[in-house]
Parts: C-alpha cells; structure tokens; sequence
C-alpha cells in the first residue's frame, strides 16, 4: 500500500537575504546552487519523523522551522537541516537526502527539511527506495568530476536503464543531469527520460546509481553454433537464463568494466565481437568491436534476463 506523506513548506525570499548566496562549499570544479542562486525564492520542504544521520554539522537552539531554514540558507556547508520542535533543536547538514536516499531513516518528532521537490520528498520518506538514483548536491562542470563523485560513495554515473527504471518508479523531474554518457545530459521525469546536447558553460548535477542487485556480466556460452543457427544460439543463451546481448547491452557490461576479446556472435546478425576497442576495428560507441564477415562457427555472448 503507498502511504502519502505531508510535506511542509518553507519559503523565503531571496532580496532579504541578498548576502547569502555566492559563498559555495563544494569540492573543486564543481558549483554550489545551494542558497539564492536558484531564484528569488527559495524553498524547504519538510516530512515528519525523518532524519539523515551522519550529515550534521552543527546544532542551534531556535524558535522555529522558519527560522531553522533562515540559518541554513545563511551557512555555505547547509544543505538540509532537522527540526524538533520540543527540543527546538535546529541541526544543520551538510548533504541532502536526495544524494542519500538510503540513509534517510525514521525516528519520532523531528523534521527532515530539504530542498527537494515535494514529490521527491514524499518519494524519500516512502520505505521501499530500491534502484532510487543519488542527485549530487553540487553541480559539476566536466564529466570527470561528477564521475568522481559519485565514486566518493561507492556509485557509477547512472547507465540509460537505470534511468528509465527511475522513472517508471516515479523519480520526479530532475535538473539536466551528467550520467553515464559523457557526451549528453539526462532530464527524468515521470514520464521517462529525454537527452540533451551539452551546454557550453552550465554546471550540472550528476546522477549517482549503486551497482543493481539484478546486475550480472555477460556470460559466453560454453558451445559454438553455426553462424547461421541463431535458433540454436538464442537456446544455448536461454539455459543460461539470458538472451543473445545487443550492442547497447555489451556497451553497458564494458561501462561495468567487463572485457572480453574473445570474438562471439551477438544479437546483431552476421557479425562478431569482442567487449573492448582495437585500432582500426569498427566499434560501437568506442567501446565494443564488431565486424562483418564473422568466423564460422562461435560461441555467443549472452545477457541476463532482467525481471
Ligand atoms: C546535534 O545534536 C544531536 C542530538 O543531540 C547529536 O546527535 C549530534 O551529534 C549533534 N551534532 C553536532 C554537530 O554537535
Ligand atoms: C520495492 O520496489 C521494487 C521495484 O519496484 C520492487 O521490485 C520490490 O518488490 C519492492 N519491495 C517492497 C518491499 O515493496
Ligand atoms: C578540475 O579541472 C581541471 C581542468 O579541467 C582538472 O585538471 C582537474 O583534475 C579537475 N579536478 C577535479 C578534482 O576534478
Ligand atoms: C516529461 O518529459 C516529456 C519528454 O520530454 C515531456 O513531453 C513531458 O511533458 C514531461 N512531463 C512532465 C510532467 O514534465
């Protein structure tokens, strides 16, 4: 059953507050949109009975959310803050949830108030966060670097089905994202996932995906088949609960750091390939070698089934 969660606004002016953008606390090559820097307005959106532990970085005493949110906005390390009213404990963190969405846990009478849209909000606090990607806090100017955050904990820049599984999860509309491709941006929303040419000078947020439970390299089929026995080649995948894989899902095993130079047939007819790139070969998008005029009999490379 999907349980709906109250989200509660803060929003405050920016001319009231013209001293507190500009000061941004993020690793090198990477731009803080924290603070004013968004717009006029700037917005907190709160849920019950949640917290991010782990992140704080530093405790006030204060009359109110509101005003909670006011020294947050003034403090270039905060990025979403606790609330609890009896205590009127104001605790400020340094990360947001939507980069943790794993680590934002339930514990009685304090708010969780963070940038987040609503939905997203209300998507973090709901329990089953399987697959959810990481939006980095900072936005970032090269690949290399929002790459290198995501490494920081653990993750890859998020692959193309990872997105689309995102987004069939309800993931709400994301700024343009780096992801896995270096050479495009990705905006999700609930609709699915679109592709943008890079702008020439815009920082952007990255992506961050956990390795998938489901995930697993390609495996070689321990016979070889006829060129022609593509029957032959689909069951010999089948037993092994997978499917002939297409380029696209060769690139994705090469971005997982599989090789492979054994030349097997695909899902592509009449050809054959290898999991890596050699000089002069004919190569999907730089990374997967694949030519015509193929051996005449080979074992196939064949890809998980994803349920
Ligand atoms: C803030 O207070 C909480 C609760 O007492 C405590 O767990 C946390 O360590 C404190 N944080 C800092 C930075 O002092
Ligand atoms: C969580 O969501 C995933 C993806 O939709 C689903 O496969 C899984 O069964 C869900 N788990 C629970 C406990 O609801
Ligand atoms: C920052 O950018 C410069 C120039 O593009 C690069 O040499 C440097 O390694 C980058 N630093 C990080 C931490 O990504
Ligand atoms: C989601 O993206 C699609 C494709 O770009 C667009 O047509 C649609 O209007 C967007 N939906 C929302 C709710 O923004």
């Amino acid at each position: 059953m999907k349980q709906i969660f109250a989200v509660f606004f803060i929003t405050f002016a920016c001319y009231a507050l013209a001293n507190a953008f500009f000061s941004p606390y993020c690793q090198e090559n990477a731009t803080c949109v924290r603070g004013c820097s968004w717009g006029l307005e700037r917005g907190f959106n709160g849920v019950a009975n949640r917290v991010l532990p782990g992140h704080d970085h530093r405790n006030l005493t204060v009359a109110s959310p509101v005003l909670c949110g006011r020294e947050c906005l003034i403090d270039d390390r905060c990025f979403s803050f606790h609330y609890s009213e009896g205590e009127r404990r104001c605790e400020l963190n340094g990360a947001t949830a939507s980069r943790y969405p794993m680590e934002l846990i339930e514990m009685e009478g304090i708010f969780y108030y963070g940038p987040e849209e609503p939905k997203l909000v209300q998507l973090l606090a709901s329990g089953n966060k399987t697959g959810i990607p990481s939006l980095t806090d900072c936005w970032y100017h090269t690949h290399a670097s929002a790459a290198s955050e995501c490494r920081r904990t653990g993750q890859h820049l998020c692959l193309q089905w990872e997105l689309d599984h995102a987004s069939k999860e309800g993931y709400p509309t994301t700024p343009p994202s780096w992801y896995a491709d270096p050479d495009s941006l990705a905006v999700l929303n609930e609709t699915g996932v679109t592709y943008h040419d890079l702008p020439l000078t815009a920082p952007s947020p990255g992506l961050c995906c956990s390795l998938p439970m489901t995930y697993r390299d390609p495996v070689i089929t321990p016979k070889s088949y006829e060129l022609a026995d593509r029957a032959g080649q689909a069951r010999g995948c089948s037993d092994l609960a997978a499917h002939p894989c297409t380029l696209a899902e060769l690139k994705e095993a090469y971005d997982h750091g599989y090789r492979s130079l054994y030349w097997g047939y695909l899902a592509t007819p009449n050809r054959h390939a290898i999991v890596g790139c050699h000089h002069g070969d004919d190569c999907y998008q730089g990374t997967i070698a694949n030519t015509p005029r193929p051996n005449e009999r080979a074992q196939v490379y064949c890809c998980p089934n994803r349920t």
